[in-house]
């Protein structure tokens, strides 16, 4: 454990001179953004949107996804345009209210969820059931001006609806909801008992406003009960691993991390407290984000561990990571995100996009985890730092960039992921989070966007539900 915490500390001081030297040259190479600039990248912002809405509305609607490359459509999550399910707030954001109406329109006339389809419960949560909610709430209520005259609530009852179909998927011994439920027939029998820290316990924003707007408590109760599972199940040192068996209870996968597997398990005990106000939440947050800071953060990286003994296990950046900063900033602990933040955008300066898995001991592209699809969590943490701090370095960060996506990810229908961050090789998908995240986060610095009520800044679903409720 120390000879790796010193291996890491060694190339961190590398890596950080590497970023050091690489910010001072690009300092005297670009100036700052200025006024007219953010107009003109604003207009950039709204451009790309809308090539990359447009593209999905022509060319893939009603199929969940576009194929940017090959202008079709395909289906990856429940066959129920999803793409456009997940824009929706996105739309009223952007203050476009012939779109926004047609759409919650369309979707409370054909959306439908008694389908003979197996779909992931986190998935469908965080997309589906966060989208039609936020389009909700825009949609009834004239605090936002973007009211649907003709609108009935039907939103409202397609989530509760859905929601209804996932309740099976959390009958089990410890309250961990089974990774997937057909929506049909509840949970296939031979659905794996095996689920992810994030898959369970990245559930209780959408759930707690779900029971909020129904005044059914169910839906608040299933999602506290199940994070509850998985902190009951945390390690003697506060750490929880990244697989757990939803019968037994038995971690399957011990590596603790606030990367892939466990990263939105973090988010959302915050969020929920912010949300809710909930204390018990934020008392979980507060111990396992000091575990996490502990154990976790080797300054600025943060690695993988096991979650008993914790021996390091993968001295690896991970782009799911990125969300990391963001998060402190919401809990008021600026000076480790800024560092952190800084050591990541060094990476994605580094290649123009921040590969999936990033090696701290070669400082090379993780072998097999090259690509980036579109994610958004440097842009989110990007945005938070500089609601937080103001810097200009931040805008900077956020024109690096969007001129990124522009050059290297455009294609001809819309935004293609990148299979490799090295050759910037394009790949045939865009996922719905594009819009619903990537985009719309550049959409919100105030580069971009100022034209819009302060509280339409949070823009995080999650938070963006809570201002919503708070205006009521
Ligand atoms: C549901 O779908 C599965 C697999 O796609 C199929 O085997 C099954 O017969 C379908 N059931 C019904 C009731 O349609």
């Amino acid at each position: 454990m120390e000879a790796h915490t010193r291996l890491i500390q060694f190339f961190s001081v590398l890596l950080l001179l590497f970023v050091f030297s690489d910010i001072f040259i690009y300092k005297s190479l670009a100036e700052s953004v200025t006024p007219e600039e953010a107009k003109q990248l604003r207009d950039e912002v709204r451009e790309m949107l809308y090539h990359a809405f447009d593209g999905y509305m022509n060319h893939a609607f009603p199929r969940d996804e576009l194929k940017p490359l090959s202008c079709e459509g395909e289906d990856t999550l429940g066959g129920y345009a999803l793409t456009l399910i997940d824009s929706l707030d996105t739309l009223a954001l952007l203050g476009d209210r012939e779109r926004f109406t047609s759409s919650v329109e369309w979707i409370g006339k054909n959306l439908r969820f008694d389908i003979n389809k197996t779909v992931s419960v986190f998935e469908t949560t965080i997309r589906i059931l966060g989208g039609l909610l936020s389009a909700h709430l825009i949609a009834s209520d004239y605090a936002t001006g973007m009211r649907v005259p003709s609108y009935d609530d039907e939103l409202l009852h397609l989530a509760e609806d859905l929601a209804r179909r996932l309740l099976p998927a959390f009958d089990t011994p410890t309250g961990i909801p089974f990774g997937s439920v057909n929506l049909l027939h509840g949970v296939d029998e031979k659905e794996s008992k095996i689920t992810s820290t994030a898959g369970g316990g990245t559930l209780t924003l959408e759930f707690g406003v779900l029971s909020r707007l129904t005044n059914d408590p169910i839906f608040e109760q299933v999602t506290k009960n199940a994070v509850r599972g998985l902190w009951a199940r945390r390690s003697k040192i506060n750490l929880v691993g990244a697989h757990i068996d939803v019968f037994t209870g038995e971690w399957t996968q011990k590596d603790a991390g606030i990367g892939t597997s466990i990263d939105s398990f973090y988010e959302y005990l915050l969020k929920a407290y912010l949300l809710f106000g909930d204390e018990e939440y934020l008392f979980i947050f507060k111990e396992a984000y000091a575990a996490a800071m502990h154990y976790l953060y080797n300054d600025p990286w943060y690695v993988e561990v096991n979650m008993n003994s914790a021996a390091l296990v993968w001295p690896l950046f991970n782009s799911l990571q990125a969300f990391w900063p963001g998060l402190q900033v919401l809990a008021g602990d600026i000076d480790p995100a800024i560092r952190t933040h800084t050591a990541f955008f060094s990476v994605w300066k580094r290649y123009g996009f921040t590969p999936e898995g990033f090696n701290l001991a070669t400082l090379t592209v993780q072998h097999g985890q090259k690509s980036y699809p579109l994610r958004p969590e440097l842009i989110e943490s990007t945005y938070w730092l500089y609601k937080a701090t103001r810097n200009p370095r931040y805008l900077d960060a956020g024109r690096d960039m969007l001129a990124s996506l522009q050059y290297g990810a455009r294609c001809t229908c819309g935004y293609c992921h990148i299979s490799d961050v090295e050759f910037h090789t394009q790949e045939d998908h865009m996922e719905s989070f594009f819009l619903a995240e990537t985009v719309r986060l550049m959409l919100f610095n105030e580069i971009i966007f100022c034209d819009l009520p302060i509280w339409f800044s949070f823009m995080v679903r999650g938070l963006f539900l809570s201002q919503i409720a708070l205006l009521k």
